[in-house]
């Protein structure tokens, strides 16, 4: 089977690479030829792993979900990254990237936002390593996830909304990385998911590939065998996910499930469904799947969910979809909120409104009795406690 991994050349297929202005071109190159070296390291293992274990709260339990297994017919676990410090995957990734921002002499750092959580885990580890902070968030974000802007406040983090195009993630993206190109020597830029130019999309996933690495150790100690039937999780830009199918991504033995956000159905027009939509183009210095007009104009994206409200998605994803080794469903915004209130109904657990959509997948496939699927839930749902409650007065 051929690899599923980056190339030599920051390439997944015919996805990846690095289309960036001139302006940033050292800075990515500076990038590109440190960061393998500096991960890899011992001294920076010992750091991340540390600092995982006695910061985050790692490793996160394997918790095998009786009544919903029940009701699914199949071994259902569920890989809880809601449990991490700061409530979500967002923090492995945060954590990882400021050390390295550290040893490559950067003292400001900017990220961009748009559930907040990865705002939240940027400001976080900002304020563990006193460095600056500015955050980015799209001013729609702001307004449904104003919890997370206060924290980030608390935390120490300059918040600015951002209020071009339809004020979501592809608009904050759009001004951390205006914002990096006036600052390119002094300013490291935080990416939350596996987006952007290469070397970002490999590195985000090999920060996150933790929790594929746990899930391994786990799965061998409660079912003697280290791999799963399916792997399922929710992507926006596909930190979660690349976490979750790392270390099974050559392993035909694995099924990949990936759930992106439907909106109110991918054929209304108001939808984040980038792979069942998405032309080929490029977005945030990727080349990979966009949702586009005619005139090849980003659309403006739609979901109830703000951390998977993108026109884009991370290349490693995109091949993954073209290749047909993952196979792709979008789940809709009724579709996930059923969904967030049967996991909270049958196992006391409220997941953020983006596991959500991977916990809505599970109506759409047929498992058989012994399979065992590990579904991430990638946050908690403290954030999204207004949205739940507003569409429980609709119902
Ligand atoms: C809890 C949670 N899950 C998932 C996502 C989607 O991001 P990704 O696809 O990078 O995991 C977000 C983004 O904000 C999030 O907050």
């Amino acid at each position: 089977m051929k690899s599923f991994l980056v190339d030599q050349d920051g390439y997944y297929g015919e996805f990846g690479g690095a289309y960036v202005p001139e302006i940033l071109h050292k800075c990515v190159e500076e990038l590109t030829s440190k960061y393998l070296e500096v991960i890899e390291s011992k001294e920076f293992k010992k750091e991340f792993d540390q600092l995982l274990r006695d910061y985050v709260g790692r490793p996160s339990p394997l918790y095998p979900a009786q009544r919903l297994s029940e009701k699914y017919g199949c071994k259902l676990y569920l890989k809880r990254e809601d449990l991490n410090h700061t409530g979500a995957h967002k923090i492995n990734n945060t954590i990882g990237q400021i050390l390295l921002a550290r040893r490559m002499g950067k003292k400001r750092i900017i990220a961009e936002t748009g559930a907040g959580q990865h705002g939240v885990a940027t400001a976080t580890v900002c304020a563990l390593m006193n460095m600056e902070c500015i955050v980015y968030m799209g001013k729609t974000d702001v307004e449904r996830q104003h919890i997370n802007v206060e924290k980030m406040k608390m935390l120490g983090a300059t918040v600015i909304p951002v209020t071009s195009g339809n004020m979501t993630l592809k608009d904050s993206t759009n001004e951390a990385i205006r914002d990096w190109c006036c600052h390119p020597a002094d300013t490291y830029y935080i990416i939350g998911s596996t987006v952007g130019p290469h070397p970002y999309p490999d590195m985000v996933a090999r920060l996150q590939s933790v929790i594929s690495e746990e899930i391994k150790k786990q799965l061998q100690e409660k079912e003697g065998r280290d791999y799963p039937d399916y792997l399922i999780a929710c992507v926006g830009g596909g930190s979660n996910a690349a976490g979750t199918i790392y270390h099974y991504i050559n392993d035909e033995r694995v099924g990949i499930i990936l759930a992106e956000a439907g909106g109110k159905g991918i054929e209304t027009g108001m939808t984040a469904a980038t792979i069942q939509l998405g032309k080929m183009g490029i977005i945030h210095g990727a080349r990979t799947y966009v949702i586009q007009n005619e005139d090849g104009q980003i659309e403006e994206p739609y979901s109830i969910s703000a951390g998977l409200d993108y026109p884009g998605i991370g290349p490693i994803h995109a091949n993954l979809a073209a290749q047909s080794r993952a196979n792709v469903l979008a789940i809709n915004d009724d579709e996930a909120i059923e969904a967030a209130y049967e996991l909270t109904k049958f196992e006391g657990i409220i997941p953020a409104l983006e596991s959500a959509h991977a916990l809505g997948a599970l109506k759409k496939l047929k498992f058989k009795p012994e399979d065992i699927v590990v579904l991430t839930v990638s946050g908690r749902g403290d954030k999204d406690i207004e949205t739940y409650l507003s569409f429980n007065e609709q119902l």
